[in-house]
């Protein structure tokens, strides 16, 4: 159960940011599948399991590394990744903004991914230094 929940989070991460950047590349060249109704209502599901595989987790371990360092960063990644993310795809009003919005959450999310392999708020740096 743990090990297939782990699974299922650690694969809808990769989806989340794999649907994100084929987003934002529609985004850049004008391509109207931005606006269609699946790529509305997909990322909200995958999103939806990514972040309940990721709570569902924490229950298990009954709130275990809640209160560390990384678990924290990564709580922080997500929601800067969130508010990002909106920026970039809908709400930003310039394209500057959306453009700027865009590619910090993609450096948040790489900071975000390598604070999950690591454990470590260190992220990248801690992956390498081993
Ligand atoms: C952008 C944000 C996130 C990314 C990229 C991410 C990614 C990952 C990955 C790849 C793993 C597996 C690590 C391994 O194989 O050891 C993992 C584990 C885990 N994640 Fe996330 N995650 C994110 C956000 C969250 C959030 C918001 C929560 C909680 C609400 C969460 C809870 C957990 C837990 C509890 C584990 C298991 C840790 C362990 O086995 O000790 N994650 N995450």
């Amino acid at each position: 159960m743990y090990t297939s929940l782990k699974t299922l989070h650690a694969l809808t991460a990769l989806v989340t940011i794999a649907g994100f950047l084929l987003r934002g590349y529609w985004m850049l060249t004008g391509n109207a599948r931005l606006n269609a109704k699946l790529t509305r209502v997909l990322p909200h599901v995958i999103d939806t399991l990514f972040l309940v595989s990721g709570i569902a987790l924490l229950v298990l371990l009954n709130g275990g590394p809640l209160t560390e360092a990384w678990m924290l960063a990564k709580i922080a990644g997500l929601v800067a990744y969130i508010v990002l993310g909106m920026l970039a795809l809908r709400r930003g009003r310039t394209e500057a903004i959306r453009n700027t919005a865009f590619v910090a959450a993609i450096a948040v999310f790489a900071y975000t991914y390598g604070v999950a392999l690591s454990k470590s708020p260190l992220s990248w740096l801690a992956v390498f230094a081993g």
